[in-house]
């Protein structure tokens, strides 16, 4: 089946898909992205994604070019033409094209859309998350607004080879002070020997996941106590349970840290009744 993409009001199959060479996302990473998870045909936490690709446009001053609405008939458009029921769609805006320089182009430059749209089995992602997976720690090489969903990935790219190399998942990225910031791609999660679910605070070091914020209130109100504080390395280590968040693994559990298990090395039962309480409210 020809799989398609969007780019800039045209749906075209995935090979003959393409941007100018002097877009500002290709030349300068000048671009923002999201990820929504589908499942039974319908986009999980899509507000939420929506509101946070507002804000990271924002923040970068690069005028949004499409409506909340708008973006949901592409997407709509796009599962349809890839035949998605269950998977991920990727929707990336760029500042648009114009001659390299680095500062900003004339106000008048269209932004550029680019989506796609790609299937998962979830039966295989619910079978890696029965298992739980393993995560190395890297020091955290990115820069000060993590918050802002870029697409400079850089940094997250090669932490995630590096876990890739060392047969683990995820890589945890550690700051200056020994303590984890997120994944490379996900939200990081403990819960401490007295029971306390504990995530790093929301601030400009990381970024303001939307599963995290979905399952600090699942969460809430299934009666766990949530603090929302940095942790170490070896506090995780240390911890009852470990745990993921993001729009593509849910809630999966982290049973072993740089090769240490995490209690017996068993997926812990509140990351289980998360996961499940997070794909039940769907
Ligand atoms: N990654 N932290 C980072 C650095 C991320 O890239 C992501 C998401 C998350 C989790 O955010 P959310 O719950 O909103 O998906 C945390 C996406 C899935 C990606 O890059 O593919």
């Amino acid at each position: 089946m020809t799989r398609f993409a969007y780019v800039n009001g045209r749906y075209l199959p995935h090979d003959d898909a393409q941007i100018h060479i002097e877009d500002r996302g290709f030349q300068f990473g000048d671009a923002v992205y999201e990820v929504w998870s589908v499942r039974s045909g319908a986009l999980l936490d899509a507000e939420g994604h929506f509101g946070r690709l507002e804000r990271s446009l924002g923040e970068l001053r690069i005028n949004n070019p499409k409506s909340r609405a708008g973006y949901r008939l592409v997407i709509a458009e796009l599962l349809r033409h890839n035949r998605v029921r269950d998977g991920l769609v990727y929707l990336q805006v760029s500042r648009g094209r114009a001659r390299r320089d680095h500062a900003f182009p004339a106000a008048s430059t269209r932004p550029t859309i680019v989506m796609t749209a790609k299937r998962i089995d979830p039966a295989a992602a619910q079978a890696r998350a029965d298992q739980g997976v393993g995560v190395i720690t890297r020091p955290d090489q990115r820069w000060g607004r993590c918050d802002i969903k870029t697409v400079n990935l850089l940094p997250n790219v090669l932490a995630k080879q590096a876990a890739k190399e060392a047969g683990a998942a995820e890589a945890w990225l550690v700051d200056g002070d020994g303590n984890v910031t997120e994944g490379s791609s996900t939200n990081a999660w403990i819960l401490t020997a007295d029971g306390v679910l504990v995530t790093r605070q929301a601030d400009q070091g990381i970024l303001h996941g939307i599963t995290r914020a979905t399952i600090m209130s699942r969460a809430a109100s299934l009666g766990y106590r949530v603090e929302e504080r940095a942790f170490s390395v070896e506090e995780a280590q240390s911890a009852r349970e470990a745990f993921m968040t993001s729009a593509t693994t849910f809630v999966t559990s982290i049973t072993r840290i740089d090769g240490r298990p995490v209690a017996n090395g068993a997926p812990g039962s509140v990351a289980i009744a998360l996961r499940a309480a997070y794909l039940d409210s769907l």
